[in-house]
Formats: C-alpha cells, structure tokens, sequence
C-alpha cells in the first residue's frame, strides 16, 4: 500500500514540477463555486461504474489537493462545484492510515451553477498535499451525460452514453473545481458492461480486450471541461501515424476516408505553432444526437456524424477541434466571457490548416460563409452579446454562445495578421502559445502581453483605441477585413442571371460548384421567391435530396421561409435524425415564425424531443414555448 502512494506521489511530483499549472489568472471565475486560491486540485482519480438501467454512474473521485494559501482563522475547507450529485461519503487518505471521515455540506442549489460541495479539511500546512475521497453517483437527468437508447444508435443493438462537460457541466459527472482556471491532471478506472467499450479524453488503448474494465491516464495538466468520457460498441480504425478514427463499426470506413488528411493537419499546425504535446490526435464519432459539430476533448475530439459527407467538404471541424490542441486547449480562457481566447484564435488557426491543405479558395470560401452567418446573427444580438469580452455574470454560458466569439474573435486576430504581416504575427503566435502553455488567460492577460510583443513594438502600427474597439465594443469596426472569395463573385453572377430570368436554372454555369459554392448561393437569395422558382431549382438541383446535411439545411431554411410543402417530408426526417443545435436550431426558429409552421415544428418536435441532446432541448422548447 505505502509503496503504491509513494509512486503515486512520485508521479504526480514530476508532472507537476514539469508543468506550471497556478493559474495565472486572478479574477474570479463567476461560474464557479470553488476557490482555487485557498486549495487546489491538481490530479483527479475516477473510478466510475456504467450502469445504462439507471442511466447512472457511481463510484469515487480521489482529489490530490494542495493548500495554497493557509486561512488565517478557522479551518481551511474545499469548495468543489457540485450539479445533482450523489454525495454518500468524504474521506481524506493518508498513507498507512485508516481512511479519515471528512464532514461535508452541500449547499442550496442553483439554476446556473448547481451546489457547492464544501468539506471541511483537517489542519494542512501551506503547500501541503492531501488526498480526498468523494464517494458519489449522478443523477440520470445529469446535464453533462446523455444516455442514448440502442435504436438511438447506428447499430441499434447496444446503448451508448456520451458526456459533454463544456462550459460547466463536468460538475454534472465529476464533483471537482469546474473552472478553467484549475488544471489537473487524471487518471480513470471505467467500469462497463462487457460487450462495450469507454473511451475518454486520455490514452486510448487502441484495440483493448473488451473485459469491461478500462484504465486511461491523462498526463497533461487540462481544465475540467475538457474531461471526456463516451461508452458504446466502439471500433477502431487508424488514419495515420498519429491519428485515427473511433466509432461503430458501420462508420468506420467512411470516417477514416473523410478524415485521411488529419495527419497533414497536425504535421502543418506543429510547423507553424510548435510540437503537438499531446501524444495522440484520435476522433470519436458519435451518434447524430450530439449537439455540437465537434468538441475539442484533447487526444479525442467528439465529432458529429453530420459532417460524414463523402466528399471532405466538412472537414474544416476537423481542422477546427485540432486546432484547439494549442489555442484552447494549451493555452485557455481564464472564464466564460473570455471563450473569444478559445474560439476566435481556434477560428483563425483552423482557416490557415484549410488554406494549406485544400487551398487559399477554400478557406476564403469558408471565411465568407463564417462572415455571413455572423452578419446574420449581429443584426438580432443585444449589444452587449456582440462584445468579444463579455460579462457573462449571472448568465449560463450555454445561453450566450453565438457566433460573435468565434467569427468576429477570428476577423481580430485576421485583422492583427494584416497590421504586423503574417510572418510577424506567426512569431508572435508561436511565441504567445509557448507562453502561456498549460495556463489559463483572460483578455486583459492577452491584451498586456500583446501590447508589449508586438503593439508596443511597432507603436504606429495601429492605435489602442482600435484595439479597445475590438475587444470591448458591440458591432463590428471600420477596420474589419471583410472576407472575399472570387468563387463566391462568379455564384453571385449565375444568381443575378437566374433571378432576373436571363437564365433557366438549368443553364446557370454550375458544373464546376463545389458545396461551399452552393452554399453561398443558397444563403443568399432573396427572402421573396415564387414557388414556381423554387421548384424550378429543386427539379433541377434536386436540393431536397441533398446528402450533404448543410446543403440541405441551407435549403431547408430557404424551403420554410417560402413554406414549400414538397421539401418538408425531408425538413420531418432531418429534424427527426439530427440533433446538432447549429444545423437545427434555425430550422424550428424558422417555423416558429408562421402559425402553419409552428404546428408543423410542434409535431415533429414531439417525436424528437425525446432523441435530441438536453442542450437542444432547453434551446428548442424555449423557441416554440414547448410546455407553456
Ligand atoms: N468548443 C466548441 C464547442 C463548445 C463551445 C461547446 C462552447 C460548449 C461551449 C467546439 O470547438 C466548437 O467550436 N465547435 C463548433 C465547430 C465549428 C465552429 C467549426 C461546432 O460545434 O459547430
Ligand atoms: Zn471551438
């Protein structure tokens, strides 16, 4: 036993000695309880069982703990951040003794942040480790676990769980400090049902025994929204060295063909940002319920199965949640209202993989359409959401995500790219990830180091109050590298010509239209078309039919907004077999606006209710006031 602890410490000694992981923040993560300032945790040790009858996971959380800073009066507790857990027992363990009963309290329970776990801890000298044991289980309504049903599946015969931890809901599955300005590191002992396998964000032993027990270890220092766990019928296929594809067994193919150019991805991202630390770059396909397009979970990004299109033409969510592995995931936002850290940088390094391996027209292509739904979406934002700083106090971060910190962070850091040069920027991008790598940053944090690597540097640059703009004010600025793309001036030639009845839509020019071609072409047509327009395109487009998912929601919304009856059998099954907010989310929104097609979505929805992702749920019963 004593043996076991000292190598154990050992362990952690030398990972925490590798990695400075205090964060280096100091303001105070609102959407915590927790206080890292006094005791933080810097290992997590799961040992969880996969019960899909109750739909629960139970066992224990083993926090290593080091006091920071020793309280003046009473007792020093830890204030870990808690949602509709099931906490039976706290214990404090000590090598060769007797595990110790710590007395614990769990707080009122809030709508946003859930409860506070405080236990009480014994005498701890400053910089004094200890190790806590939290026996517990979740609930089956736990907002980070989605329990899916056999037939929720592609092989219909095995169940499947999935978590989905971002922005606060690790505290749903694991009782810990659910900030990200806390890094640990974690190991995990998984307990499934025989025929099934977990994976997590960790190593992945990549063809295990199936005996239903799984260990992994995550050696890197993460935040707490990065803790990944998925349980199913779960294959493996390699792609390259490095990466390879995880899911069932009837996706397996056609992921690892979509995906073959994940390798070049990593290979081009470490030339230009410095090594992958991450050991490997797998991606876990999921069933069509997962409510996003793809979440970063390091060593494993989650994927939707939407963006298996045949044709690579989705793929920038590949480039996407692998740039994340150093904008994110290396280097990460101090708090919520900082997500533009994440995504905006995430956004831009995404762009320059697309532009080195498919090509500058594409990525031009990709940064119009991101430029337009961005548009889009300003026009019905409240000013302070269009701030790339924002003060999400007293709100649930899920209910502030739009494009704003995505698209308008990427146009900022393009912006700084256009005033420094691209060689100066891609300096200074390497230098700032070595920078701040394992630590968490809020903006000001950004703008100080900023302001001395680069501004400073070049004073006439561009002016602070440029930058101010940027960062702390709605809407967009004058100095906004608007995105063009000579792929999209040519559609918009062929539009004109079909709008204006020079053209049949048979002779438009089309042949050579790649996806992002007829995107754009889709996105943009006028909101008042005849129905014999429509299906004039639909007969001889045959958009209805589209296999591409973006296609057809493009075409979809088009459909609703001129209630055109043949697209909605289609518009029925996409709504019953896809649960990604992105690609459903404007579609109820559209129906929503006519009392025709409320009673349409209010039909569907009954159906699919049940199938989609609670995140969806909460979005979609709010638009079509689902229960009122
Ligand atoms: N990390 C995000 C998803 C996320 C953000 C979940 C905030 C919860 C809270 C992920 O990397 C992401 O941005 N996904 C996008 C990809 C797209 C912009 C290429 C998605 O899901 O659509
Ligand atoms: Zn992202």
């Amino acid at each position: 036993m004593k043996k076991i602890y000292f190598v154990v410490l050992l362990v952690l000694f030398s990972f925490t000695g590798l990695q400075a992981h205090q964060p280096a923040a100091t303001e105070k993560d609102f959407h915590s309880f927790s206080n890292p300032n006094e005791v933080i945790v810097k290992h997590v040790e799961l040992d969880l069982s996969v019960d899909f009858k109750r739909n629960q996971l139970s066992g224990s959380a083993i926090l290593d703990i080091q006091v920071m800073k020793k309280k003046r009066k009473g007792k020093n507790e830890l204030i870990l951040d808690t949602r509709d857990l099931n906490i039976s027992k706290v214990m404090l363990l000590a090598p060769g003794k007797r595990p110790k009963k710590l007395c614990f309290k769990i707080g009122k329970r809030e709508k946003i942040l859930g409860s506070p776990l405080k236990i009480k801890l014994p005498k701890l000298r400053s910089k004094k480790t200890a190790k806590i044991e939290i026996r517990y289980s979740t609930s089956p309504e736990a907002s980070g676990l989605h329990w899916l049903e056999p037939q929720q599946t592609a092989g219909g015969i095995y169940p499947f769980l999935y978590t989905q931890s971002q922005a606060i809901h690790a505290r749903s599955w694991i009782p810990l400090q659910d900030t990200p300005q806390v890094r640990a590191t974690y190991t995990a002992t998984i307990k499934t049902p025989k025929k099934l396998r977990a994976v997590m964000s960790a190593s992945n032993e990549l063809y295990p025994v199936l005996d239903g027990i799984y260990d992994f270890q995550m050696p890197q220092a993460i935040p707490s929204y990065l803790i990944a766990l998925a349980v199913g019928d779960i294959k493996f296929k390699p792609i390259g060295e490095q990466t390879g594809v995880f899911s069932e067994a009837s996706l397996l193919d056609a992921a690892a063909a979509e995906f073959e150019d994940t390798q070049d991805m990593l290979k081009f991202s470490e030339q230009l940002y410095g090594s992958y630390l991450w050991g490997r770059y797998d991606i876990l396909i999921l069933p069509p319920s997962f409510p996003y397009g793809g979440m970063e979970n390091p060593r494993l990004s989650f994927i939707t199965p939407t963006i298996l299109a045949g044709d690579k033409s989705l793929v920038n969510i590949i480039a996407h949640e692998l740039a994340h592995s150093w904008s994110g995931n290396l280097v990460t936002n101090a708090n919520w209202g900082d997500l533009w850290l994440n995504e905006g940088f995430t956004c831009y390094v995404e762009s320059r993989i697309m532009e080195e391996i498919y090509g500058q027209d594409r990525a031009a292509m990709e940064n119009v359409l991101g430029y337009l739904d961005l548009i889009d979406e300003m026009s019905s934002l409240e000013p302070r959401d269009q701030i790339l700083a924002a003060d999400l106090r007293g709100r649930d971060p899920d209910d502030a995500f739009t494009w704003v910190p995505y698209v308008k962070g990427q146009l900022f850091v393009t912006f700084l790219e256009h005033v420094y040069g691209r060689d100066k920027f891609d300096e200074f991008l390497i230098n700032y990830f070595e920078h701040f790598s394992f630590k968490s940053l809020t903006t000001e944090d950004f703008l100080r180091y900023f302001k001395k690597q680069l501004f400073d540097q070049q004073p006439h640059a561009v002016q602070w109050s440029v930058i101010k703009q940027w960062v702390y004010q709605p809407g967009m600025p004058e100095s906004t590298p608007v995105p063009e793309s000579d792929a999209f001036d040519q559609v918009y030639l062929e539009q004109v010509l079909w709008l204006e009845g020079e053209k049949t839509a048979a002779q438009l020019d089309t042949q050579d239209w790649v996806v992002h071609q007829w995107l754009y072409f889709l996105n943009t047509l006028p909101d008042r078309l005849s129905l014999a327009q429509l299906t004039e395109l639909d007969t001889v487009y045959a958009f209805t039919q589209s296999n591409n998912n973006e296609i057809a929601h493009a075409w979809l919304l088009v459909a609703i907004e001129q209630t055109h009856e043949p697209a909605y059998e289609r518009l029925e099954n996409y709504l019953l077999s896809i649960g990604r907010i992105k690609l459903i989310r404007p579609l109820y929104q559209a129906l929503a606006e006519t009392d025709q097609g409320r009673e349409f979505a209010l039909d569907v929805y009954e159906r699919a209710r049940p199938v989609y992702h609670r995140l969806a749920v909460s979005l979609i019963d709010e638009i079509l006031d689902w229960g009122k």
